[in-house]
């Protein structure tokens, strides 16, 4: 064994003992050293893993292709190991603790034999923040250890804040030992795949897989699942949220965290740039994927980015979805599964620019624009230092973390819900909030066939899905002052079925209205789901959007809304007992509301 950097007598115990579990040829500690980011990133190159993009159009940037099996969270082989089902709750997979560590014990045998386990100590936060947290991964993947710098604070400066102190342990195998004289593949991975969380014991087990939030264990399994139980017991909030901050042109500015599911945008919208018509005003980005809350002794709600980095979605990304991310990739960046120019760059789907004639795509194969695959694959990401995001905010590393004065949920709908509401209060907005999702299909006539993503949270809550809404309820009550709760719906779709909302920069518009509802300067009207901007209350100045248009989408369709609460019952049909007593008084009250609606509910203004 190499020598512990380390003082930590359980740390340096576990792992020994992970080690003898797991046979590999070598420990190696992460320093978290540039040096070390070079080198190792020049091994993955050396082993067929990475591909060096040409320096001059991408500097210090390397591609990384995934086996064509190993590409996307794995949701059915994630488990929650509470002591009880019941505990772990309907939305989650759970498996009895003690059997699933005989069975990853089983799994882990001499799984890292031919290869360097590394340990990679991280915090989840700036370093020494109160609101942060210390694991240590102990991972077979040198992919993994180079991903955990960009995405954590991570290395020799993290055990010397920890010192003798606890840390969340978190194994991860690729599960591909080498016999001696096996060549590796470029990406091992293995068939059986399980990603297991102990949330009593807060430890993780990941076995299988080598890619994104299954094997980088900091962000999805610790900053979300086990957090999100920490949160519980300690009385704050890790939630599956994006933070930014946004100034007006007096200098005044305000924080909101916003859940919006997979796929619904969260990267574009933390890093909004207002458009021309807003002179002087701001958006600055905290974080694009997971914020930890928790009130601060005034009973102020305190929100800081526990990531270092982003991992995002790379295809659809350009320069009207996202400049800011664009310019963010400009250098030190490692991309997964996008597809490959003939001049050593990379290429995805929805990139600006005419489509290169011919690409290497995300297989490795030669790939031309008639070929009729995609050349980038759908859930292919890019790994980008937070530091380089231009929008980033002066105090995202600030360890008190900033004040929210608002939540934003949403989800992809194309009828029935606004552009923008506030809840009639704390409760409505947890409401909101537990029933939120996108719609599976184009639904089915009269029917609300929506994937209810609560809170955006349903992969990722650690414990029973009610418990956590009683948590929210809980939370709110002991606040002196507790922020407004908002729900946007920027995917409305007319009668052809066309997006009638132009998103992404004209986001602000709606932006605005929350910071103003919660600074008490912004107009709303009651509708049957919730408060809206009339048209005169917003800032349409500079977008092609007449009042027509905006009533339309704000409009509430009575048969509509009734299936939707209609819809829901099944919902909150699953957690019987446990469902908090709110959650069905709130979808009683807006059938009723709706019950007392003309058959469509219109503005007056
Ligand atoms: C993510 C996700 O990868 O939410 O951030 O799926
Ligand atoms: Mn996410």
């Amino acid at each position: 064994m190499s020598q512990a950097p380390t003082k930590n007598a359980k740390l340096i115990a576990w792992v020994e003992e992970v080690a003898k579990l797991t046979t590999p040829d070598r420990i190696y500690w992460c320093d978290g050293s540039q040096e070390e980011y070079d080198r190792l990133c020049q091994e993955l190159v050396d082993g067929g893993t990475f591909t060096r993009l040409n320096p001059a159009k991408r500097p210090n940037s390397f591609l990384a292709r995934s086996n064509p099996s190993d590409v996307a969270r794995v949701e059915d082989r994630t488990y929650i190991c509470s002591k009880t089902k019941e505990e772990a709750g309907p939305t989650n997979n759970w498996a009895d603790p003690a059997e699933m560590r005989a069975t990853m014990n089983g799994l882990f045998k001499g799984c890292m034999k031919g290869r360097t386990m590394y340990v990679i100590p991280f915090s989840m936060g700036p370093l020494g923040s109160k609101i942060a947290q210390i694991g240590v991964e102990l991972s077979d993947s040198a992919y993994v250890a180079v991903h955990m710098r960009i995405m954590t604070r991570m290395g020799q400066k993290v055990l010397d804040v920890l010192g003798n102190d606890d840390f969340v342990p978190c194994i991860h195998s690729v599960g591909a030992p080498l016999e001696p004289g096996q060549k590796d593949v470029a990406w091992p991975c293995n068939d059986t795949k399980y990603i297991v969380h102990f949330p009593e014991t807060r430890e993780i087990m990941s076995f299988g897989s080598g890619y994104g939030g299954n094997a980088l264990l900091g962000k999805k399994c610790l900053a979300l699942r086990i957090a999100s139980v920490m949160a519980r017991d300690e009385g704050w909030l890790a939630e599956h949220m994006l933070i930014l901050g946004v100034k007006n042109p007096k200098g005044e500015k305000a924080y909101v965290a916003a859940a919006f599911p997979s796929a619904c945008g969260k990267t574009n919208f933390a890093m909004l740039i207002p458009p021309k018509a807003y002179k002087g005003w701001e958006v600055t980005t905290i974080g694009d994927d997971i914020a930890w809350i928790k009130p601060d002794a005034n009973g102020e709600l305190r929100a800081i980015n526990p990531e270092n980095g982003l991992f995002g979605v790379a295809p659809g990304t350009n320069e009207v979805s996202n400049p800011n991310a664009l310019a963010t990739l400009k250098a030190n960046c490692i991309f997964t599964n996008v597809a490959l120019t003939d001049d050593g760059d990379v290429w995805w789907e929805g990139l600006d620019g005419e489509t290169p004639k011919h690409l290497i795509d995300w297989t490795g194969k030669d790939w031309t624009p008639d070929c009729g695959r995609p050349a980038a694959h759908a859930n292919s990401r890019f790994t980008a230092p937070a530091s380089q995001v231009p929008s980033i905010d002066a105090a995202w590393e600030d360890p008190a973390g900033v004040p929210i004065s608002a939540f934003i949920v949403g989800g992809r709908v194309s009828k029935a819900f606004p552009l923008v509401m506030q809840s009639f209060s704390w409760s409505h907005g947890v409401y909101l909030a537990a029933t939120m999702g996108s719609e599976a299909t184009a639904a089915a006539v009269g029917q609300a066939a929506m994937r209810r993503d609560p809170f955006a949270m349903l992969p990722f809550c650690g414990y029973n899905m009610a418990d956590y809404w009683a948590h929210w309820l809980n939370i709110g009550r002991k606040l002196p002052a507790a922020p407004g709760i908002f729900r946007v719906n920027w995917f409305r779709k007319d009668e052809n079925g066309k997006f009638m909302w132009p998103g992404y920069g004209e986001n602000m518009r709606a932006l605005e209205w929350i910071v103003g509802r919660v600074k008490g300067t912004a107009a709303a009207v009651e509708s049957p789901y919730g408060l809206v901007p009339r048209y005169s209350d917003l800032n349409m100045e500079g977008v092609d959007f007449p009042k027509a248009k905006y009533d339309e989408i704000v409009k509430v369709e009575k048969d509509k809304g009734l299936a939707e609460a209609e819809d829901q019952v099944s919902h909150f049909a699953k957690f019987g007992d446990r469902l908090p007593k709110e959650m069905e008084l709130e979808r009683q009250l807006l059938v009723a509301r709706l019950e007392r609606s003309p058959a469509v509910w219109t503005l007056k203004d």
